[in-house]
């Protein structure tokens, strides 16, 4: 798989991405992650600047169509893409199902969004999915897509050690996730519940799964809808 991501700031990336399961990715060539920085698709080759007034006075600077339209017929040049993502709060909001569906993807670009935003001709010329991680705003889509990174790469068969932790996290099935505890069994007399120690395997998964179910009804009673 190989994820593009086009920024103002590219740097901003460079620490999420390079780390623990992201970094191990990359290194074994589950996923190849490129960052751009837009300004070099800039046609202003002093300032290298990317952004503009907008049109009809409100304040705030919008990122221009040409940059964008460069650095995204750039990619397009050498490969097809799967899906061209503008991370921006009016998006769909990103789940765990959206998660599934990209990590099956071959190619990908994330544009980051920035300031007042992007100009809009670009979100219905070039966009294909506009995608939200929450109702609230950032500062601009670097964050919004180092946490789309993470939660897709490690989806990527071979990403996590062990393979079954990716299907029993909370989410997968629509459920949380049950409670886990490590040794020591009796900590300070805080207990761990006597099942998981019975060694009885079929009877801790049915544990395991209504304690799912109990902790979904009573955090997240939303997602039974
Ligand atoms: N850019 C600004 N806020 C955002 C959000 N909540 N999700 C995705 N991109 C954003």
């Amino acid at each position: 798989m190989r994820i593009d991501i086009i920024s103002v700031l590219p740097e901003l990336l460079d620490s999420p991405l390079n780390c623990s399961i992201l970094k191990r990715a990359q290194d074994n060539g589950l996923v190849d992650i490129r960052l751009h920085d837009l300004r070099d698709y800039s046609s202003d080759k002093r300032h290298r600047r990317v952004d503009d007034y907008p049109f009809g006075g409100q304040a705030g600077m919008v990122l221009q169509c040409e940059p964008i339209d460069r650095a995204i017929t750039a990619l397009k040049a050498e490969r097809n893409y799967d899906e061209v993502i503008y991370t921006s709060p009016d998006g769909e909001t990103f789940n765990q199902h959206i998660a599934n569906q990209l990590s099956l993807c071959q190619n990908l670009i994330i544009l980051c969004g920035h300031y007042k935003g992007i100009d809009y001709r670009i979100r219905e010329h070039l966009i294909t999915r506009e995608i939200s991680i929450g109702d609230y705003v950032l500062t601009g889509g670097e964050l919004a897509a180092a946490v789309m990174a993470d939660a897709i790469v490690r989806l990527i068969p071979g990403a996590i050690g062990d393979e079954q932790s990716a299907l029993s996290d909370s989410f997968q099935d629509n459920l949380l996730a049950a409670p886990v505890y490590t040794r020591p069994s009796d900590y300070n007399g805080w207990k761990v519940p006597e099942i998981l120690l019975s060694g009885h395997e079929a009877n801790v998964r049915n544990w395991e799964l209504q304690q799912s179910i109990e902790r979904t009804k009573l955090l997240r009673p939303d997602l039974f809808g």
